[in-house]
């Protein structure tokens, strides 16, 4: 197999199944064979690489309109963003589409200034941990399973994650006077709550579905399948119900993060680290 770290060889899964000599049909058998198997970058290389995507990434429409965005609900808030926190981010040595979110986040830390930049994902291997720490990011050493404290006007950044991950934010800041301070990019609450019914599906993300507000984050970058599907979420006390409610402002259980959803939203066939 080719390196990942080398700029001008693909990796695809196709291939990597080849020289398996894996069919098609044992490709879920063999995920993550493949991501253990990818060999491993070398990490100057691959951070030259990632600031290259980087400056192609501050260039894109998508990532402006992102912004613009972005800034819109911090003007509302009225104060700047002082944190990010990033889960779920997956091997973006390994993947196309963690790689380009990887550079998406990274932008945004240096376009806002920001000064922590916190990172957690199980699949993390020690190369990937020593990228994020060159690019003035902390990787985390627990798993707090999406229970992290929004002390401050934080991004939280968790693209295409376990549904519980979002849940259990949520739960952690349930409170009138924190949840403002969250800003969330995830996938869409109100795909996520479409089949579910207000009364027999009582969870923190279908009981805040309709007092956030969400702005759909127009996927036109051009590399297809690493955007889709991702909004902004922001809870701004106008439309929170009021302490008062007792009903809503009492906390549901927290999730356990569900194995199978893990890498269940990752078109396998999709899968490489071209470009
Ligand atoms: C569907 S994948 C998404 C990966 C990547 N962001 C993408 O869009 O392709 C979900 C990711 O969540 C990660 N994950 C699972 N449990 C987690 C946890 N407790 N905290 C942070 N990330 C977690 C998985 O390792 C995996 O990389």
């Amino acid at each position: 197999m080719s390196g990942a770290g080398d700029e001008f060889q693909v990796v695809t899964r196709k291939k990597w199944m080849a020289r398996k000599c894996l069919s098609r049909r044992n490709r879920h058998k063999s995920e993550s064979d493949y991501l253990n198997d990818c060999p491993d970058v070398n990490v100057d290389n691959f951070q030259t690489r990632l600031e290259r995507i980087c400056g192609e990434m501050t260039q894109s429409d998508y990532f402006i309109v992102a912004m613009e965005t972005l800034q819109q609900q911090l003007d509302s808030l009225k104060r700047p963003l002082e944190r990010i926190v990033c889960l779920g981010l997956g091997p973006f040595t390994r993947t196309h589409q963690a790689l380009h979110q990887t550079a998406f986040i990274v932008s945004v830390q240096r376009q806002h200034n920001i000064k922590e930049a916190l990172y957690y994902d199980p699949v993390f291997r020690d190369s990937e941990k020593e990228l994020l720490q060159r690019l003035n990011g902390t990787v985390m050493s627990e798993d707090c399973a999406g229970r992290h404290e929004a002390e401050v006007p934080t991004l939280y950044y968790l693209p295409h994650c376990p549904y519980a991950l979002m849940h259990n934010l949520l739960w952690c800041n349930w409170q009138r006077e924190r949840l403002p301070n969250v800003l969330l990019i995830c996938n869409s609450f109100e795909m996520l709550t479409l089949n579910r019914t207000k009364n027999t599906d009582d969870d923190h993300i279908n009981r805040i579905s309709e007092h956030c507000s969400e702005i759909a984050l127009e996927d036109d970058y051009e590399q297809h399948n690493v955007f889709n599907d991702l909004s902004l979420h922001t809870f701004s006390s106008d439309k929170l119900p009021a302490a008062e409610d007792t009903v809503f402002w009492t906390r549901c259980s927290p999730l356990k993060v569900n194995e199978d959803e893990l890498i269940k939203e990752v078109d396998m066939a999709a899968l490489s680290i071209g470009s």
